[in-house]
């Protein structure tokens, strides 16, 4: 299959009814969702706590999409595993979590699951120039991890811009992740990314009784991307 370049929409499950995983997911994919981003955070790399990985083998039976997993988490390592063998298809680590990112790409695609770097926003695009090869996606944070509903960080744009050229040919993605709304997807899109993650702008409005409010809010951040690209 030739790579995908197209504009990807992945809500991020942190903003779903967290009484309610697998309706939601079900949802926001009947509602054009073209990705499900599950954010993974161990209370000590970042200040929250979420899914272990029994939480996210349970949501891989709803995902007919694409599972990618977010590891907030330090040290990563001992968790790939896991998180692989409870359904991922894409895991992505935190350049910052450890001394060997080099080692931690490799065990993903160990795994035979893809691959994806994370750079926080106050990491330099820099800092992922030696493992280009062995990645499927960079991360951009564009807020410091560990919560949803924050203000986007518009350092994220240049950084993503750079990467892109970083990349040169490669057939790797770009992922957006915080604060991507109608007004910002555009931005990062023309800078180079395709993924596009977002829970509070997707999820705002709307719930399993109202879903056609994902759907609405899905479809004005990619028309706003797309926009972008033309
Ligand atoms: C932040 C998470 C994000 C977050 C995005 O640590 O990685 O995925 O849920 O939320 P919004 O789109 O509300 O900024
Ligand atoms: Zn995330």
């Amino acid at each position: 299959m030739s790579f995908d370049r197209s504009v990807k929409i992945a809500p991020s499950i942190l903003s779903a009814d967290f009484a309610n995983f697998g309706a939601e997911i079900r949802a926001i994919e009947a509602q054009g969702a073209d990705w499900v981003h599950v954010d993974v955070m161990d209370g000590h790399f970042v200040p929250n706590l979420t899914f272990g990985p029994p939480a996210v083998k349970a949501f891989r039976p709803h995902v007919k999409t694409f599972m990618d997993v977010h590891l907030m988490i330090a040290p990563v390592d001992a968790y790939i595993e896991a998180y692989a063998e409870a359904g991922a298809d894409l895991i992505s680590a935190h350049v910052e979590a450890g001394p060997h990112i080099h080692r931690t790409l490799q065990a993903i695609r160990a795994q035979g699951v893809k691959a994806g770097v994370v750079l926080n926003p106050g990491t330099p695009a820099e800092a992922v120039a030696d493992v280009l090869d062995l990645v499927d996606l960079v991360l951009v944070m564009t807020v410091n991890p560990g919560f949803g509903g924050q203000k986007f960080i518009h350092s994220g744009i240049e950084k993503t811009r750079k990467i892109r050229k970083m990349l040169c040919d490669r057939e790797v993605h770009i992922q957006i992740d915080g604060g991507v709304t109608p007004d910002t997807a555009p931005l990062v899109v023309a800078a180079g990314a395709d993924v596009l993650v977002a829970g509070s702008a997707v999820f705002k409005g709307g719930s399993v009784d109202k879903p056609e409010v994902y759907g609405a809010n899905i479809k004005a951040i990619r028309d706003a991307a797309e926009a972008a690209r033309a």
